[in-house]
């Protein structure tokens, strides 16, 4: 078989997306969200409800309603434009998991044993979690692929799943000598790609953590986000005067990587300017920048909020857009595997 190129691959296409389990917070928004609105300026780019990844584990029906909405609410309160870009959820086109399928056929059962995000979701009971949740990546890369994606803006605990996204479409290219799948490349920013837990430096800032004290929710109330960095966990020594001075001190670290990213600043030029300072006083600066960010984007969720027809109106005029640009890639994927006649091009 001779290898025959792809009828066509786009040069900057983004494709990114998050889950509608509730508690949309400020990790998702400095690892991702605000990066997703930036990145309209240079690329085509398609945002993406998963609402299928989020029923890998149980999700409340009415919840999730609710929480789809509110995650597509909060894509479009930190800037992205669903007219510029394709904004809707996966449910709601059909190709994610026609592809899914056929990448659960291409990955291997060894790549996926080492994922470890499923991993830690699984815990202990790994007998117990949902084979959907171990098929997870698979889904994920299908959510990719099946627009030919080429960059992908993501926080840092993502990366392994990109990894396998590339090993995929390399092994599709591969087993079917055709380029039908690009190699993405992640785009994982310098600050805010991984925020941490307010309570325990160690550990990620996660919608799913029981403290509610542990985030800041992109819903809390400006009281709400004063109280949650006064209480903050932090340790008794003053800030260091530079970078290095952090290593060991995972809370003073998160700190001050949460106020460079909202103040578009390097750890380096926020350490020169308040390296020294107590944390009494760094907190009430960060407390001012945090809410003076954030306040427009709680405010614009809560008005998308009480419109959600508007917002069930956006994502099905952006599930339309999406699935017109898949119909010829899962068409040239059918072709390829040998799920309907092949045509040579
Ligand atoms: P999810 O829903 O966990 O998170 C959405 C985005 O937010 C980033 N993020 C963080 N960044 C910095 N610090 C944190 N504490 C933090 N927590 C979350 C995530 O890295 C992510 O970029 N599997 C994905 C969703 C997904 C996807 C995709 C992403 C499904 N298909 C295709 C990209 C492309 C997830 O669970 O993200």
């Amino acid at each position: 078989m001779t290898n025959i190129k792809s009828r066509s691959l786009p040069k900057n296409r983004v494709f990114s997306g998050a889950q509608p389990s509730g508690n949309m917070h400020l990790g998702n928004y400095l690892g991702a969200f605000r990066n997703w609105a930036r990145l309209q300026q240079d690329f085509e780019c398609i945002y993406c409800v998963v609402d299928l990844h989020a029923i890998t584990v149980w999700q409340d029906p009415a919840d999730l309603v609710r929480q789809t909405r509110e995650a597509a609410a909060a894509y479009i309160a930190s800037g992205v434009d669903p007219k510029r870009s394709i904004l809707f959820n996966q449910s709601r086109v059909a190709a994610h998991s026609e592809l899914a399928w056929i990448f659960n056929c291409v990955a291997r059962m060894g790549w996926l044993n080492r994922m470890t995000q499923f991993k830690d979701k699984a815990g202990k009971h790994r007998e117990r979690a949902s084979v959907g949740l171990y098929v997870y990546p698979d889904l994920m890369a299908a959510d990719i692929l099946t627009y030919k994606a080429t960059h992908v803006p993501v926080g840092e605990d993502q990366k392994q799943h990109l990894e396998l996204t590339r090993d995929i479409a390399q092994k599709f290219n591969n087993d079917y000598d055709r380029e039908v799948f690009p190699i993405v490349e992640p785009l994982i920013s310098k600050e805010g790609a991984r925020i941490m837990s307010l309570r325990d430096g160690s550990k990620k800032m996660s919608k799913s953590d029981p403290s509610d004290a542990s985030r800041i929710n992109l819903t809390d109330t400006a009281d709400s986000i004063v109280q949650k960095i006064r209480k903050a966990k932090t340790d008794p020594e003053p800030l260091p005067e530079d970078v290095a001075g952090l290593d060991g001190r995972p809370e003073a670290h998160n700190l001050v990587g949460i106020y460079g990213a909202l103040t578009d600043k390097s750890m380096e030029a926020v350490l020169k300017e308040h390296g020294g300072t107590g944390f009494a006083e760094f907190k009430k600066t960060l407390v001012d920048v945090a809410v003076a960010h954030l306040s427009p984007i709680t405010g614009e969720m809560a008005r998308l909020m009480d419109d959600p027809a508007e917002i069930d109106q956006i994502l099905s005029d952006g599930a339309e857009r999406a699935a017109a640009l898949a119909a010829p890639v899962m068409e040239e994927v059918r072709e390829t595997v040998g799920l309907i006649g092949r045509h040579t091009y």
